[in-house]
């Protein structure tokens, strides 16, 4: 008899947690918006995620899926977006609707679900695609979306046009062209209007918390600010992109990382007005194959540690990419007073034409009016490879690491590089201060004095 009232007890107490747990899973679930913006400004002071400590040094390991994400061995729902339009659609200027509507159903289906854009013209609001669905979701685009570009309609949230939030198991793909229609944008930028304030633009395409992700063969062009980001997401695997903009276009990244695991992006190509590629905070293998890039600004990990943050990067991967044209190749850039670090880094493979600085490491990065002063903290830069990089600057100054005094920068390792400058008169230099050097098989140019530490 007692031992039947304990269980009684046992009974009740478990019910009891467990209703003391649920609402609490829900409400941390329920991250807002705003949340998520304030995370986009790299202000983010969340701590250094701890399954990073656990990676071994010099290991660069991507998970590369078996199988397709998406591919559906069973029956299908397949929902075309036509199917949601207004029969008497007197209003082609928005399909906004359509979209959400055809989401709606796709997400809910039971079955596993393939939205089909066909190979005609969409136009769209900023748009909220959020999980989690109820089975695997494939989306094929043939055709072309565009943005609407009445900025009125991205009063509630400045800062993204497309957003897929929360869904596992997506593949994006089918050829077709996502265009963020960003001409109005860029003139009201203040980089290229000095007179009007500085305000974000939205970002044409966000991937935020999603796992299990493919995106394949499409092109993102024209976007608002930055064309394509992968936040807080996880095993994705990017390829046959076609990322565009023009030259003048300001802050239009091609393919931004931050807070992301494990993601590979190959057979792509990138040319816009900023960075082919950033990487920042909170990302952890990283592995970019066969990459086209220019125009734009290189490929960039960083920036990291403005305004005192604490950022981390580690074990990212650059093997084989084509930089044509661009300010930057490959770069490594980090703030006075931020800490944390960058480790782990790899960029192998590359052919330069015409950059302006084709390796680049600067600790000093600052892009205020005014110099930024030196300051006792830096985010460190450690064990950093450059392997079979060729080709030629648009600089004298072929490469240059400018390392902080505070953290000069270690394991730094030059194997096989051979950059000259793209006007034959001139003689490639490297500009090395405080680094920490290695050099292995033929390097040119040479740092002037390896004694420099
Ligand atoms: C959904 O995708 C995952 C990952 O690719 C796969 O393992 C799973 O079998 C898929 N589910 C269905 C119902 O197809
Ligand atoms: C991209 O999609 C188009 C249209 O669906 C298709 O014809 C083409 O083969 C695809 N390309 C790749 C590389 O998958
Ligand atoms: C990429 O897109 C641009 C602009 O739409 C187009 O001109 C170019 O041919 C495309 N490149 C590839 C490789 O598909
Ligand atoms: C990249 O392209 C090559 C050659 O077409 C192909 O073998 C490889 O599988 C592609 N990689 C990805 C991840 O699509
Ligand atoms: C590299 O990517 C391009 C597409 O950007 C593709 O056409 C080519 O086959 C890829 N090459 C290799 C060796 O993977
Ligand atoms: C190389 O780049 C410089 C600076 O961007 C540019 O002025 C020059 O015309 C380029 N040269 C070639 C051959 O493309």
């Amino acid at each position: 008899m007692p031992l039947q009232g304990l269980h009684l007890y046992l009974f009740f107490f478990i019910i009891i947690i467990f209703f003391a747990i649920i609402p609490c899973y829900y409400c941390l679930q329920g991250d807002t918006l705003n949340h998520y913006l304030q995370e986009e400004d790299g202000y983010d002071s969340g701590a250094y995620p701890s399954y990073i400590n656990s990676i071994e040094d010099g290991h660069f390991k991507v998970k590369i899926f078996d199988d397709k994400v998406g591919s559906i061995s069973t029956s299908v729902h397949k929902v075309n977006v036509d199917d949601f339009k207004p029969n008497f659609d007197n209003n082609h200027d928005d399909d906004t609707e359509a979209f959400e509507k055809a989401w709606e159903e796709a997400c809910s289906s039971e079955e596993g679900a393939v939205i089909v854009v066909p190979e005609k013209k969409y136009r769209l609001k900023p748009v909220r695609f959020s999980g989690p669905c109820k089975s695997n979701i494939t989306v094929q685009i043939y055709g072309i979306i565009e943005a609407s570009d009445d900025r009125s309609d991205y009063e509630e949230d400045e800062r993204h046009w497309l957003v897929f939030d929360k869904v596992e198991n997506l593949l994006v793909e089918g050829g077709g062209t996502i265009d963020g229609n960003g001409n109005i944008w860029w003139q009201n930028s203040c980089k290229v209007d000095k007179d009007l304030p500085c305000k974000d633009a939205p970002t044409a395409l966000t991937f935020y918390r999603c796992q299990n992700l493919v995106v394949d063969n499409l092109t993102i062009q024209n976007a608002q600010q930055m064309h394509i980001s992968f936040q807080r997401s996880k095993d994705v695997q990017v390829s046959n992109l076609n990322v565009t903009s023009p030259e003048h276009s300001p802050n239009t990244d091609g393919i931004h990382v931050t807070h992301t695991n494990n993601i590979q992006i190959a057979n792509s190509s990138i040319g816009t007005g900023d960075d082919c590629i950033s990487i920042v905070s909170g990302s952890q293998n990283v592995q970019a194959k066969n990459i086209s890039c220019g125009p734009g600004h290189g490929i960039s990990i960083g920036s990291l540690g403005s305004r005192h943050s604490k950022d981390y990067v580690s074990e990212v991967t650059i093997d084989g990419a084509e930089i044509s044209g661009t300010t930057n190749g490959v770069r490594i850039k980090t703030w006075q007073g931020g800490s944390g670090i960058a480790k782990n880094i790899k960029f192998q493979n590359i052919e330069m034409h015409n950059v302006s600085n084709p390796i680049i490491i600067n600790q000093y990065y600052c892009d205020h009016h005014k110099p930024c002063k030196e300051q006792k903290s830096a985010v460190k830069v450690k064990n950093v490879m450059y392997k079979n990089i060729k080709g030629t600057s648009a600089t004298e100054v072929a490469i240059k690491f400018e390392c902080s005094k505070a953290y000069p920068c270690q394991d730094i390792l030059l194997q096989d590089v051979v950059l000259e400058t793209e006007e034959a008169y001139q003689t490639a230099k490297a500009l090395c201060n405080n680094v920490n050097l290695a050099e292995l098989g033929l390097v040119l140019p040479q740092c002037p004095s390896l004694s420099s530490m």
